[in-house]
């Protein structure tokens, strides 16, 4: 598949996603939302795809935000609609896919690019990163997540003030915060976040699935998390993978899952 602002590529079970608007800081326009929407799409539906990495293009922005050029002039309705569609069709679509996706931030991650990277199951950032939620700024709320995401991330009080002055938080800030897991020089980020994506991939994918669905139930109002993971747990022991797992413990070997 052909993109006009991503790249995609495979790796030994581990898909890359990279948003390609390098002049643009990688904000997202309606067409880079869209074919994001495709990609991820495509990517968890690939058997062969254990992890999906995201990252920007460029050495200074992972997605400055939503491209603000499109909807300086929309009204109530329109606004309405631009965070309804990209909520459905990116951001919590990104949350609850079934294959484990991280967000590589290699630079500005402000706005819906902060939003994307919340969305995504965890984070790992390069030193030079800048995070933030800018949208007061310019009259706004963050409307793709970020007032849901951010105080789940780093507490209530930390999304307030990040959220009220606009501003950025370094990289290792938002280490402190617990709204990124690791920090890495810039060069070793991709790297780095393959080397966890291969430790992941070793696991059996099936039960990823189900850990992934249980702990987003924690943060669904509409659903016990608790109840899920009984679900979850239970339906666990009728899995191949299952069987595969145990049977490779009790016999001192590697486990091959088989995914099912
Ligand atoms: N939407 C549309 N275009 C954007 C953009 C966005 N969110 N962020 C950056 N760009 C564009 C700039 O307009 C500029 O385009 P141009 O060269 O055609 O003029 C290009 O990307 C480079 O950005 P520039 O502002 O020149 O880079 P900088 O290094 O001086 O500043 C930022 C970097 C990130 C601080 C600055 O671009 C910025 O504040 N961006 C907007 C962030 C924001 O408010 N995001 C939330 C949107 S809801």
């Amino acid at each position: 598949m052909k993109y006009n602002n991503l790249l995609v590529a495979y790796n030994t079970g581990i898909t890359t996603i990279t948003i390609n608007r390098p002049k643009k800081l990688n904000a997202l326009n309606k067409e880079t939302i869209s074919e994001l929407h495709e990609a991820f799409y495509a990517a968890d539906n690939d058997a062969d795809t254990k992890v999906i990495l995201v990252t920007g293009s460029g050495e200074k922005a992972f997605v400055a935000g939503a491209d603000i050029s499109e909807f300086a002039d929309f009204d109530v309705d329109e606004g309405k609609a631009l965070a309804a569609e990209g909520q459905k069709h990116l951001f919590d679509f990104v949350e609850n896919l079934s294959t484990p996706v991280i967000a590589a931030v290699n630079g500005f991650a402000l706005g819906g690019g902060l939003e994307l990277a919340m969305a995504c199951h965890f984070r790992l950032a390069s030193d030079n990163a800048k995070l933030g939620l800018p949208e007061v700024s310019l009259g706004l709320i963050p409307g793709y997540g970020g007032t849901q995401r951010l105080p789940q991330l780093v507490g209530k009080g930390r999304a307030m003030e990040m959220i009220m002055t606009a501003g950025m938080i370094d990289a290792n800030k938002a280490l402190e915060y617990g709204l990124v897991n690791h920090v890495v020089i810039q060069e070793e980020l991709l790297s780095t976040c393959q080397k966890i994506a291969i430790k992941i991939s070793r696991n059996s994918p099936v039960a990823i699935e189900a850990a992934i669905k249980a702990v987003n139930s924690n943060f669904k109002n509409e659903v016990d998390g608790f109840s899920v993971e009984i679900n979850e747990f239970g339906r666990s022991f009728g899995t191949d993978d299952f069987e595969e797992g145990t049977s490779a413990f009790l016999e001192k070997r590697k486990a091959d899952f088989p995914g099912k």
